[in-house]
């Protein structure tokens, strides 16, 4: 993708760069015009190539452009359907007091949970449950309040699942 926009480029270039040394669009023309079959031949193909390049990569750009991202996160992490639902539920409740990368969230209120969840806690399932247990409880020990159940059942798992796949990251 970045190649054949940079190919597109120095091709550009060079075709600047003949114009250029045959004295300008003038001189340009002048030399094509006696120069041998070869050269107009070579001449074809480099507006072909250009031609060919212009819209290679524009139609590159929008097929990939198409392709579904909801399930990308940061640090090329992928998440399942239940985990790009706990994002928007993140998104929703959790995100105007917890900072976290992957919603690009900065709420001080409560932990970064980047680092509280992410980095603190060292396995997965860990991370999942902390965040379980959080929603579950609420947290008040002195640190500022965090409302008990803002999610049940499997909203809180998906909310737990997501956080837990992606904090740190
Ligand atoms: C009103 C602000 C607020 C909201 C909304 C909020 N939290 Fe919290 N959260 C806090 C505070 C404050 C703490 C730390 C409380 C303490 O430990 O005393 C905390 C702590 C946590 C912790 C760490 C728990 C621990 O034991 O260290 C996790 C995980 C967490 N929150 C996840 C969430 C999730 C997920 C949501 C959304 C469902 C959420 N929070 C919504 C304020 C909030």
């Amino acid at each position: 993708m970045l190649i054949a926009f940079l190919i597109f480029w120095i091709l550009l270039g060079l075709g600047v760069f003949f114009v250029a040394m045959r004295g300008g669009a003038r001189g340009a023309r002048e030399s094509l015009h006696t120069e041998s079959r070869t050269g107009n031949r070579l001449i074809t193909l480099g507006v072909v190539v250009l031609f060919a390049f212009g819209l290679a990569v524009p139609a590159i750009v929008l097929a990939f452009n198409g392709e579904h991202k909801a399930g990308v996160a940061v640090g090329g992490v992928k998440l399942n359907s239940e985990q790009q639902k706990g994002r928007e539920l993140f998104a929703k409740s959790c995100a105007v007091c917890h900072t976290l990368a992957a919603t690009r969230s900065v709420g001080r209120v409560g932990p970064n949970l980047d680092v509280r969840v992410g980095v603190d806690i060292a396995t997965p399932s860990g991370r999942k449950a902390l965040v379980e247990s959080a929603i579950a409880e609420g947290r008040a020990r002195g640190l500022g309040q965090m409302p008990a159940l803002l999610y049940q059942g499997k909203e809180a798992q998906d909310v737990a699942s997501f956080v837990a796949a992606v904090a740190g990251h």
